[in-house]
């Protein structure tokens, strides 16, 4: 196809350029594909998420809404303008300090939106700011963090440089960000940053359908009309099993769709070629003839008798079911004085990481190189390799910058066909998805419909209770049996009961498949059995924080699968770090309701717990360092770092597990090639698993190099250039690396550590020991309900989270913040529609706007088997928030929602509902 394009001349930082562009090119894509300034990230391409933000005329703007031609003799600024000779602006210096980007996807446009504000108005209030950056959507940070970045810089920023850190000092310290600087500078490359020059581009074609069968027709002509598509993938393409899956029982998922379609984004063609042939050609161009078939939406339906089956395999819909018994449950009925039971329902959440999907593969040899954006670089090794039918040793996965993930990039999305296209056309191939592309294709939180009951002693104490949990899993297994599985586990909640009986069910629909997202299922758990206890703690008279306090699950306590806790429970410390708080928060909305009628505040607490790692599983990771023989430390770090810091927290344990400063340090992330398999960057285990095995690396790193020296283990280390220099007391001994022989990494010396956290099988009951340690927290939430309009206001929120030990504050805050903002999002405003949500502006998250100052409270009940006490805090951070948002909604209003999310409609119409039952009554 001929594009008609224009020399159109315009100043990008500073320096006059012509570009050779359609005059309606965006603005943003001409930077990035013309100018090769990938810093200008793009995320939904249609003005919702102000990732490419840039200044124009100084002024920001969003570069998917600006043509080129607009742009023409004007200024450009993009954020590769903003650090000046290689030294980063006093604006950059104050993220980095404060730890404001996490996956970076968002930074640049931040930066800009904040240098527009800061150069118009250098003294901005905290709401001028949160108005200035408004635009600019973050997944990770929950903003906080970006706020206080850009109230540091009104107030004065200090320029100081991010804290050097001694011998020994690394753990526990506020390092700076290990991948910061490339962040906010635009230097990081994601997943479609860095696509080799003269690559075909692959577009997949989806179904619109929720259920449909198809025929394909005859694609020669489609070929024949459009010389630059190069090549038109069906299943027939693929060379080794067409069915995926994550477990080895599910391989229930089609690479490309054979003859029916199961959700609207089923994958079914795949269009390769030159990219603007590839994006031109329309769908309904394609010969795909469809039948539609009555699909099965939401769980009822997929239970209702004679409902069809999505999965042919699998009777009743039911994909698994999960079960966890512990006593005997009529006993704890008798035992009661107080009962409470209720139903509760949530909906599809969408992921909405700002990075939509994106990588690109090329063939060496008789390898395939996948470089993509994603959270398992070894599952994705392991999957391709069986799809594509050759040796897991002929793959290689290296990831690139993860701009966001809380789960959906566990799953496969572009590694299978570009590496499918690349193989067979011998030259490199990309995939990029678009917004919609990614919201409609990827995977889900699990919609739940629970129905528990809790019982309590006349004391308050928890004697029974029972949960029957449904997920609706959608059409395809992904991670359905992990959240069938550890929901039961987690039903309880973190307190001690006597009599439990939990199970659980995923259930096959039409909808798009559910998999991991941020909890695993927990979270909707906790909405259930939190309202629960505050109905007990009403009825027994008892404060909701103190009726908590009373029932918090300690060491020496039994889990509702018999595990006793040994080491590490901090439920009690976190919930009397927040009393003061409590009674004050309360104190404060009492009165403010006194004397206001529309608006009424309410306060409400919730706690959680969370098992890190998987359940009842093996789940190793091993790491290695290695010093070369130019004295170069290397951490091969085989953990994605999809932003919640990774990369940063193994340097800082590595460091003092060996004994040299941090900054000695670099690192290799992810690279199959180069690394060991850490495992997957999901259920909150990196940091207590993958950590642990870099301590053990580094001891034996450390071991080694002082065995070198016949050294004393309180030796202390340092390198000065190749020379390793080992101080034993008054003894001092030079060890000459460049001497040494190099293995395949030139590296003179390494050492290896792999854990594998303990854990056992359940038993039919459930029972045993399914997680080697547990996360727990409590959070509070203080609301302000317009009860005439349903809308709530989250005016503030204490976090206390024990964290085992925090190993950088800095990171665990922000990933506390990020947690918040996400389980604010699900509490009250997400809910992802099949058809109707699939973009930015109709799906909502939450903006700067939403989230509200947060309290952190860090207890640190140290962990013996995690590294330097350390356990995780990914999921953890998002689970107490929605139940502590509906209970305060109660305390305000006295409804109890009973659907997520609660929605001015939902919340209003729960309000109309109350009143008219006391007028009733
Ligand atoms: S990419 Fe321009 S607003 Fe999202
Ligand atoms: S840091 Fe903002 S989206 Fe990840």
């Amino acid at each position: 196809m001929t594009v008609m394009t224009q020399t159109i001349a315009l100043t990008v930082n500073g320096r006059a350029v012509s570009v050779h562009a359609p005059p309606a090119a965006r603005l943003a894509h001409v930077l990035r594909d013309e100018l090769g300034l990938t810093g200008t990230k793009i995320g939904c391409d249609a003005g919702d998420c102000g990732a490419c933000t840039v200044l124009l005329d100084g002024k920001q703007v969003c570069g998917c809404l600006v043509s080129v031609a607009q742009a023409a003799g004007r200024a450009v600024t993009t954020v590769e303008g903003l650090a000046t000779d290689a030294k980063l602006s006093t604006l950059q210096q104050a993220f980095h300090r404060h730890g404001a980007a996490q996956c970076g996807i968002c930074t640049p446009g931040m930066l800009m939106a904040a240098r527009d504000l800061l150069d118009r108005n250098p003294k901005p209030s905290e709401s001028e700011a949160m108005d200035a950056l408004g635009g600019v959507l973050c997944r990770c940070t929950g903003y906080r963090k970006i706020v206080d970045a850009v109230l540091e810089m009104a107030n004065g920023a200090n320029g100081a440089a991010a804290v050097a850190l001694s011998v020994g000092s690394a753990v526990g310290a506020r390092m700076a960000k290990v991948d910061g600087v490339a962040k906010l500078t635009g230097d990081e490359a994601y997943g479609a940053d860095r696509i080799p020059e003269g690559a075909l581009h692959l577009r997949v074609v989806r179904s619109p359908h929720h259920r449909a069968k198809f025929a394909l027709g005859e694609l020669a002509p489609l070929r024949a009309r459009y010389p630059g598509l190069v090549a038109i993938l069906t299943w027939r393409d693929v060379p080794g099993s067409n069915a995926y899956g994550i477990y080895p029982t599910g391989k229930d998922q089609f690479v490309l769709a054979v003859d029916e379609v199961r959700y609207r984004g089923d994958p079914v063609l795949a269009l390769v070629g030159d990219k603007h042939t590839v994006y031109a050609i329309r769908d309904d161009e394609l010969p795909i003839p469809w039948t539609r078939l009555e699909p099965v939406m939401g769980i009822a339906s997929a239970l209702g008798a004679g409902a069809p089956r999505v999965q042919p395999a699998k009777q009743g819909n039911v994909l698994t079911r999960g079960r966890v018994v512990k006593g005997i449950i009529e006993n704890g009925w008798r035992a009661a004085a107080y009962k409470a039971e209720g139903a509760w329902h949530t909906s599809f959440v969408e992921h909405a990481y700002i990075e939509p999907e994106a990588g690109w593969a090329r063939r060496v040899d008789n390898r395939i190189e996948i470089h993509v954006s994603t959270q398992t670089p070894y599952m994705d090794r392991d999957e391709v390799a069986f799809i594509m039918g050759l040796e897991k040793e002929q793959v290689r996965i290296v990831p690139t910058a993860c701009g966001g993930g809380f789960g959906g990039k566990l799953d496969l999305s572009v590694q299978p066909l570009i590496a499918i296209a690349a193989w067979k056309l011998g030259k490199p191939v990309a995939c990029v998805y678009t917004r919609p592309e990614s919201m409609a294709a990827t995977t889900k939180r699990h919609p739940a419909t629970i129905r528990a009951r809790a019982a309590c002693a006349a004391d308050g104490r928890l004697t029974a209770f029972e949960m029957h949990a449904e997920f609706d899993t959608g059409s395809y297994a992904s991670w359905g049996p992990t959240v069938a599985d550890r929901v039961p586990v987690h039903a309880t909640g973190p307190y001690f009961v006597p009599a439990v009986k939990n199970t659980s069910i995923a259930v096959h629909t039409n909808g798009p498949p559910s998999g991991a997202f941020r909890g695993f299922g927990v979270p909707q758990a906790a909405i259930a059995h939190e309202a629960l206890y505050d109905v007990l703690a009403e009825k027994s008279g008892i404060d909701p924080l103190e009726f908590r306090l009373v029932n918090a699950i300690k060491k020496g306590d039994a889990t509702a699968t018999g595990q006793v806790l040994q080491h590490s429970a901090g439920l009690p410390q976190c919930l009397i770090a927040l009393r003061p708080r409590w009674a004050l928060w309360r104190r404060e909305a009492a009165s403010f309701n006194e004397t206001s009628s529309v608006l009424k505040r309410g306060v409400g607490i919730a706690c959680m717990w969370y098992g890190c790692g998987n359940t009842s599983m093996s789940n190793p990771s091993t790491m290695r360092i290695g010093i070369s023989r130019e004295g170069k430390v290397t951490l091969y770090n085989g953990c994605a770092d999809i932003g919640q810091g990774s990369n940063t927290i193994m340097i800082q344990i590595a460091a003092d597990a060996v004994g040299l400063a941090a900054d000695r340090f670099d690192y290799v992330m992810g690279d199959t090639d180069r690394t060991a398999d850490a495992g997957k960057s999901s259920a909150s285990r990196q940091t207590f698993v993958s950590g642990r095995a870099t301590q053990l690396a580094g001891e034996d790193l450390r071991r080694k190099i002082l065995r070198l020296a016949n050294a004393g283990d309180a030796a202390t280390l340092s390198l000065a250039g190749s020379m390793l220099l080992i101080r034993d007391g008054e003894g001092r001994r030079v060890v000459d690396l460049s001497a040494m022989p190099a293995d395949k990494n030139g590296d003179a010396m390494f050492g290896e550590g792999t854990f594998d956290p303990p854990t056992q099988k359940l038993d039919e009951n459930g029972q045993g020991i399914p997680y080697a340690t547990f996360a727990f927290a409590a959070q509070m939430a203080e609301i302000e309900v317009d009860t005439e309009l349903g809308t709530v206001k989250v005016r503030r929120i204490a976090a206390a989270h024990d964290v085992g030990r925090a190993v950088n504050p800095t990171q665990v805050e922000g990933q506390i913040h990020g947690g918040i903002a996400q389980g604010l999002g699900l509490a009250l405003m997400e809910e992802y529609l099949p058809g109707r949500t699939e973009n930015l502006h109709d799906y909502l998250i939450p903006t700067f706007g939403d989230v509200p100052p947060i309290d952190v409270l860090l207890v640190e009940d140290a962990e013996p088997l995690g590294p330097y006490g350390a356990k995780g805090i990914g999921e953890p951070a998002l689970i107490p928030t929605a139940p502590a948002i509906f209970g305060a909604i109660h305390h305000a209003t006295g409804v109890r929602m009973h659907f997520a999310p609660a929605t001015p409609h939902r919340v209003r119409e729960a309000i109309l509902k109350a009143e008219a039952s006391d007028e009733t009554h």
